[in-house]
């Protein structure tokens, strides 16, 4: 494992360039343990998540898909088992990542290409469905990002994203803060020996709108039909919404 991430999150992740740099170097850091930490992290629940969040998608013959900062393939590969007619893209910044996922892949159905989440290469409403699991949060610029899946969305199209989330009343959003610091810390700490890995998630989503404002961003882009479930006393969020 490389142990050589040196980077410090405060010179980088205010400043979109710095952002996306920073998350591409953490995330090629993180990737042989990425799946373990995403259990650790979500105390064994993030699996449920993701399988709740592909169940509650439309029934559809052969949707073509588009899965988000998709990492190792987690939501990818779901999504290639409930709609095995359907075609499945994932998209993802992190080459140690995406390599990781093609590995794992035996879908005749999936295809993994390198990209950014503000600005990929896909034609107009080229997706009837668009998933991202802990993808917004590391968008260099939310806008930008929701801006793209708009575009790329068909109209009537679904949008599902999974993520860490933050409620709307400040004391609460500092208890989560120093909840999520501590055990982010804590497994930085155990498997990288680097506290600042994992304490991206609580300052990452110290930048990130809260959970109602998110909804009015959504909306503000032109997203409708917007429902959501909290998880784990809505420390983590799943919304669903369409393109009207
Ligand atoms: C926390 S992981 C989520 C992986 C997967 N979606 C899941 O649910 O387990 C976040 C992923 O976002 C990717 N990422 C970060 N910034 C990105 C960007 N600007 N564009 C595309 N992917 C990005 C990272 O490389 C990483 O694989």
């Amino acid at each position: 494992m490389r142990r050589n991430f040196t980077l410090k999150m405060h010179d980088y992740i205010h400043r979109p360039e710095g952002k996306r740099k920073f998350n591409e170097e953490l995330f090629s850091e993180v990737a042989p343990r990425y799946d373990f930490i995403t259990r650790a992290l979500s105390f064994g629940r993030d699996k449920r998540w993701k399988d709740e969040l592909v169940a509650n998608l439309p029934e559809s013959e052969s949707p073509s898909c588009l899965d988000l900062a998709c990492g190792t393939g987690d939501l990818t590969f779901r999504l290639a088992r409930r709609y095995r007619r359907g075609r499945v893209v994932g998209l993802d910044l992190t080459g140690a990542m995406l390599e990781l996922a093609r590995r794992r892949n035996f879908f005749g159905n999936v295809q993994f290409v390198a990209g950014q989440m503000s600005q990929t290469e896909f034609a107009d409403e080229s997706f009837d469905i668009v998933t991202g699991g802990y993808a917004l949060r590391n968008a260099p610029v939310l806008k930008d990002a929701l801006e793209e899946i708009r575009r790329v969305m068909k109209p009537g199209g679904t949008g599902a994203f999974l993520d860490f989330s933050k409620p709307p009343n400040r004391l609460l959003q500092k208890v989560e803060n120093v909840m999520l610091k501590a055990w982010g810390g804590f497994w930085g700490l155990v498997l990288h020996r680097n506290t600042e890995l994992y304490t991206y998630i609580a300052e990452s989503l110290k930048q990130f709108p809260d959970s109602s404002q998110l909804k009015r961003h959504l909306e503000q882009i032109g997203f409708r039909n917007i429902s959501s479930k909290k998880h784990f006393l809505g420390m983590a969020e799943t919304i669903i919404v369409r393109k009207m």
